[in-house]
Protein backbone atom coordinates (compact mmCIF):
# COMPACT_ATOMS: atom_id res chain seq x y z
CA UNK A 1 0.00 0.00 0.00
CA UNK A 2 1.06 3.46 -0.47
CA UNK A 3 0.30 5.73 2.38
CA UNK A 4 0.76 9.61 2.82
CA UNK A 5 1.43 10.82 6.26
CA UNK A 6 1.21 14.76 6.80
CA UNK A 7 2.92 16.43 9.62
CA UNK A 8 1.68 18.87 12.30
CA UNK A 9 -0.49 21.14 10.21
CA UNK A 10 -0.09 24.89 12.11
CA UNK A 11 -2.63 27.72 11.30
CA UNK A 12 -5.29 28.41 8.36
CA UNK A 13 -2.45 28.85 5.56
CA UNK A 14 -1.27 25.44 6.25
CA UNK A 15 -4.69 23.47 6.20
CA UNK A 16 -5.74 25.11 3.21
CA UNK A 17 -2.72 24.69 1.56
CA UNK A 18 -2.74 20.90 2.89
CA UNK A 19 -6.46 19.99 2.00
CA UNK A 20 -5.41 20.84 -1.44
CA UNK A 21 -2.74 18.98 -1.99
CA UNK A 22 -4.02 16.14 -0.63
CA UNK A 23 -6.42 16.02 -3.60
CA UNK A 24 -3.83 16.87 -5.71
CA UNK A 25 -1.67 14.15 -4.36
CA UNK A 26 -4.06 11.34 -4.29
CA UNK A 27 -4.84 11.33 -7.68
CA UNK A 28 -1.34 12.29 -9.00
CA UNK A 29 0.15 9.11 -7.02
CA UNK A 30 -2.24 6.92 -6.48
CA UNK A 31 -1.67 7.01 -2.86
CA UNK A 32 -3.86 4.31 -0.84
CA UNK A 33 -4.65 6.17 1.98
CA UNK A 34 -3.73 9.43 3.89
CA UNK A 35 -3.22 10.32 7.96
CA UNK A 36 -2.28 13.93 9.17
CA UNK A 37 -1.48 15.16 12.78
CA UNK A 38 -3.76 18.21 13.00
CA UNK A 39 -3.19 19.01 16.86
CA UNK A 40 -2.12 22.61 15.49
CA UNK A 41 -4.27 23.06 12.69
CA UNK A 42 -6.46 25.99 14.84
CA UNK A 43 -4.18 28.68 14.89
CA UNK A 44 -1.73 27.06 16.28
CA UNK A 45 -3.24 25.50 19.07
CA UNK A 46 -6.08 22.53 18.84
CA UNK A 47 -8.23 21.24 16.33
CA UNK A 48 -12.03 22.25 15.68
CA UNK A 49 -15.01 20.22 14.32
CA UNK A 50 -15.38 21.89 11.49
CA UNK A 51 -11.45 21.52 10.19
CA UNK A 52 -11.56 17.70 10.61
CA UNK A 53 -14.68 17.97 8.77
CA UNK A 54 -12.52 19.54 6.21
CA UNK A 55 -9.68 17.12 6.34
CA UNK A 56 -11.99 14.03 5.92
CA UNK A 57 -13.68 15.78 2.75
CA UNK A 58 -10.61 16.43 1.05
CA UNK A 59 -9.69 12.85 1.62
CA UNK A 60 -7.67 12.05 4.73
CA UNK A 61 -8.37 8.87 6.36
CA UNK A 62 -7.54 9.31 9.73
CA UNK A 63 -6.02 12.42 11.73
CA UNK A 64 -3.44 11.95 14.86
CA UNK A 65 -3.25 14.36 17.29
CA UNK A 66 -0.51 15.24 20.70
CA UNK A 67 -0.46 17.40 23.37
CA UNK A 68 -2.86 20.82 22.05
CA UNK A 69 -5.62 18.10 21.77
CA UNK A 70 -7.81 19.59 23.87
CA UNK A 71 -6.84 23.67 23.45
CA UNK A 72 -10.36 23.89 21.36
CA UNK A 73 -12.80 22.70 24.18
CA UNK A 74 -15.82 21.62 21.71
CA UNK A 75 -13.78 18.97 20.29
CA UNK A 76 -14.39 17.26 22.83
CA UNK A 77 -18.04 16.00 22.09
CA UNK A 78 -16.64 15.15 18.62
CA UNK A 79 -13.62 13.19 19.51
CA UNK A 80 -16.38 11.42 21.74
CA UNK A 81 -18.28 10.12 18.99
CA UNK A 82 -15.49 9.51 16.23
CA UNK A 83 -13.46 6.59 14.98
CA UNK A 84 -10.94 8.45 12.82
CA UNK A 85 -9.73 11.61 14.90
CA UNK A 86 -7.27 10.08 17.44
CA UNK A 87 -6.05 11.01 20.86
CA UNK A 88 -3.02 9.91 22.43
CA UNK A 89 -3.60 6.34 23.48
CA UNK A 90 -1.72 6.86 26.97
CA UNK A 91 -3.55 9.89 28.38
CA UNK A 92 -5.20 8.91 31.30
CA UNK A 93 -8.36 6.14 31.77
CA UNK A 94 -11.26 8.02 30.92
CA UNK A 95 -10.24 10.40 28.87
CA UNK A 96 -12.73 10.91 25.92
CA UNK A 97 -11.63 9.50 22.40
CA UNK A 98 -9.75 6.41 21.18
CA UNK A 99 -5.68 6.25 21.00
CA UNK A 100 -6.00 3.66 17.75
CA UNK A 101 -8.31 2.66 15.02
CA UNK A 102 -8.61 0.48 12.33
CA UNK A 103 -10.35 1.61 8.92
CA UNK A 104 -10.90 0.56 6.05
CA UNK A 105 -10.01 1.85 2.75
CA UNK A 106 -10.40 0.90 -0.89
CA UNK A 107 -6.58 -1.02 -1.04
CA UNK A 108 -7.16 -2.84 2.06
CA UNK A 109 -7.55 -2.66 6.06
CA UNK A 110 -5.44 0.26 7.64
CA UNK A 111 -4.37 0.42 11.64
CA UNK A 112 -3.44 3.76 13.21
CA UNK A 113 -2.02 4.20 16.57
CA UNK A 114 -1.36 7.75 18.43
CA UNK A 115 1.13 7.69 21.40
CA UNK A 116 2.61 10.63 23.19
CA UNK A 117 6.15 10.18 24.76
CA UNK A 118 7.11 11.13 28.22
CA UNK A 119 10.37 13.36 28.18
CA UNK A 120 10.20 17.08 28.46
CA UNK A 121 6.42 16.44 27.39
CA UNK A 122 2.85 17.28 29.46
CA UNK A 123 2.32 14.21 31.85
CA UNK A 124 1.03 11.03 30.46
CA UNK A 125 1.01 7.19 31.24
CA UNK A 126 4.53 5.15 30.57
CA UNK A 127 4.65 5.05 26.91
CA UNK A 128 6.73 2.14 26.73
CA UNK A 129 3.47 0.44 28.65
CA UNK A 130 1.78 1.20 25.67
CA UNK A 131 3.23 -1.19 23.32
CA UNK A 132 2.06 -4.45 24.25
CA UNK A 133 -1.52 -2.87 23.80
CA UNK A 134 -0.63 -1.62 20.13
CA UNK A 135 1.10 -4.68 18.99
CA UNK A 136 -2.17 -6.86 20.26
CA UNK A 137 -4.67 -4.47 18.79
CA UNK A 138 -2.63 -4.00 15.30
CA UNK A 139 -1.50 -7.41 13.92
CA UNK A 140 0.00 -7.20 10.18
CA UNK A 141 -1.39 -10.09 8.08
CA UNK A 142 -4.23 -10.71 10.82
CA UNK A 143 -6.16 -7.68 11.34
CA UNK A 144 -4.78 -4.75 9.57
CA UNK A 145 -2.61 -5.03 6.23
CA UNK A 146 -0.63 -1.78 7.20
CA UNK A 147 -0.53 -0.02 10.21
CA UNK A 148 1.45 3.10 11.86
CA UNK A 149 2.26 4.31 14.56
CA UNK A 150 2.34 8.25 15.19
CA UNK A 151 4.95 8.88 17.89
CA UNK A 152 4.15 12.58 19.41
CA UNK A 153 7.39 13.86 21.53
CA UNK A 154 10.25 15.92 22.17
CA UNK A 155 13.12 13.57 22.85
CA UNK A 156 14.75 12.05 19.45
CA UNK A 157 16.02 8.41 21.70
CA UNK A 158 12.72 8.12 23.67
CA UNK A 159 10.93 8.26 19.82
CA UNK A 160 13.79 5.81 17.88
CA UNK A 161 13.75 3.49 21.00
CA UNK A 162 9.61 3.34 20.70
CA UNK A 163 10.46 2.34 16.90
CA UNK A 164 12.91 0.07 17.98
CA UNK A 165 10.38 -1.81 19.80
CA UNK A 166 7.73 -2.13 17.58
CA UNK A 167 10.00 -3.23 14.67
CA UNK A 168 9.14 -5.63 11.89
CA UNK A 169 5.09 -5.38 13.95
CA UNK A 170 4.41 -2.29 12.48
CA UNK A 171 4.27 -1.09 8.92
CA UNK A 172 5.66 2.55 10.04
CA UNK A 173 6.55 4.31 13.30
CA UNK A 174 7.06 8.56 12.53
CA UNK A 175 7.29 11.23 14.87
CA UNK A 176 5.90 14.31 15.24
CA UNK A 177 5.51 17.21 17.71
CA UNK A 178 9.32 18.78 17.66
CA UNK A 179 8.03 20.82 13.90
CA UNK A 180 11.63 20.36 12.13
CA UNK A 181 11.46 17.65 9.85
CA UNK A 182 15.19 15.18 10.46
CA UNK A 183 16.75 13.35 7.90
CA UNK A 184 17.05 10.00 9.30
CA UNK A 185 14.26 8.50 7.24
CA UNK A 186 14.68 4.54 6.92
CA UNK A 187 13.95 1.19 7.08
CA UNK A 188 14.72 -0.57 10.11
CA UNK A 189 16.41 -4.07 10.37
CA UNK A 190 13.15 -5.48 10.70
CA UNK A 191 11.05 -4.03 8.26
CA UNK A 192 9.13 -0.98 10.07
CA UNK A 193 9.62 2.21 7.72
CA UNK A 194 10.68 5.29 10.00
CA UNK A 195 11.45 9.04 10.70
CA UNK A 196 11.87 10.62 13.79
CA UNK A 197 10.09 13.73 12.80
CA UNK A 198 8.26 14.66 10.05
CA UNK A 199 8.72 18.03 10.18
CA UNK A 200 5.47 20.94 10.52
CA UNK A 201 3.22 21.78 7.17
CA UNK A 202 3.70 26.05 8.20
CA UNK A 203 5.90 28.74 7.64
CA UNK A 204 9.43 27.99 8.08
CA UNK A 205 10.24 31.48 8.20
CA UNK A 206 9.15 31.28 11.93
CA UNK A 207 10.26 29.61 15.11
CA UNK A 208 8.23 26.18 15.09
CA UNK A 209 5.24 27.82 13.37
CA UNK A 210 4.81 31.23 15.28
CA UNK A 211 6.28 34.35 14.54
CA UNK A 212 9.49 34.84 15.30
CA UNK A 213 9.34 37.67 17.58
CA UNK A 214 6.89 36.36 19.97
CA UNK A 215 8.55 33.18 20.34
CA UNK A 216 11.55 34.81 21.13
CA UNK A 217 10.03 37.30 23.75
CA UNK A 218 8.64 34.03 25.51
CA UNK A 219 12.04 33.25 26.13
CA UNK A 220 13.17 36.87 26.86
CA UNK A 221 10.57 37.03 29.36
CA UNK A 222 9.18 33.96 30.61
CA UNK A 223 7.23 35.31 33.30
CA UNK A 224 5.35 37.55 31.51
CA UNK A 225 2.10 36.03 31.05
CA UNK A 226 0.26 38.72 28.35
CA UNK A 227 2.65 36.88 25.50
CA UNK A 228 0.98 35.04 23.24
CA UNK A 229 2.12 33.23 20.28
CA UNK A 230 0.75 33.46 17.22
CA UNK A 231 0.90 31.89 14.04
CA UNK A 232 3.63 32.53 11.41
CA UNK A 233 2.01 34.47 8.22
CA UNK A 234 4.32 33.83 5.52
CA UNK A 235 4.02 30.96 2.98
CA UNK A 236 3.54 27.33 4.41
CA UNK A 237 5.56 24.36 3.39
CA UNK A 238 3.96 20.84 3.68
CA UNK A 239 6.27 18.10 5.32
CA UNK A 240 5.14 14.74 4.91
CA UNK A 241 6.20 11.16 4.16
CA UNK A 242 5.50 8.74 1.60
CA UNK A 243 5.48 5.30 2.63
CA UNK A 244 5.24 2.14 0.56
CA UNK A 245 4.63 -1.58 1.94
CA UNK A 246 4.52 -4.70 0.60
CA UNK A 247 2.62 -7.85 0.83
CA UNK A 248 3.75 -8.48 4.12
CA UNK A 249 2.63 -5.41 5.46
CA UNK A 250 6.29 -4.43 5.91
CA UNK A 251 7.73 -1.47 4.35
CA UNK A 252 9.83 -0.91 1.29
CA UNK A 253 10.69 2.73 1.07
CA UNK A 254 9.74 5.98 2.72
CA UNK A 255 10.09 9.04 1.23
CA UNK A 256 10.20 12.89 2.27
CA UNK A 257 7.71 15.04 0.76
CA UNK A 258 8.55 18.92 1.03
CA UNK A 259 6.01 21.52 -1.07
CA UNK A 260 5.67 24.57 -1.48
CA UNK A 261 7.72 27.63 0.90
FE1 LIG B 1 2.76 18.71 20.05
Amino acid sequence: MKVLFIGDIVGKKARNFAQKKIVDLKEQLQIDAIIVNVENAAGGFGVTPSICDDFFLAGADVLTTGNHIWDKREIISYISKSERLLRPLNMIKGTPGLGMTIIKVDAGTIGVANIMTNLFMARTDPVFEKVPEILKYLKLNNNVDFSLVDVHGEASSEKMAIAYALDGSVSAVVGTHTHVPTADHQILEKGTAYITDVGMSGDYNSIIGMKKDDALNRFLHPNNKKSRLEVSQGEPTLCGVLIDSDINGLSKSINPLRLGG
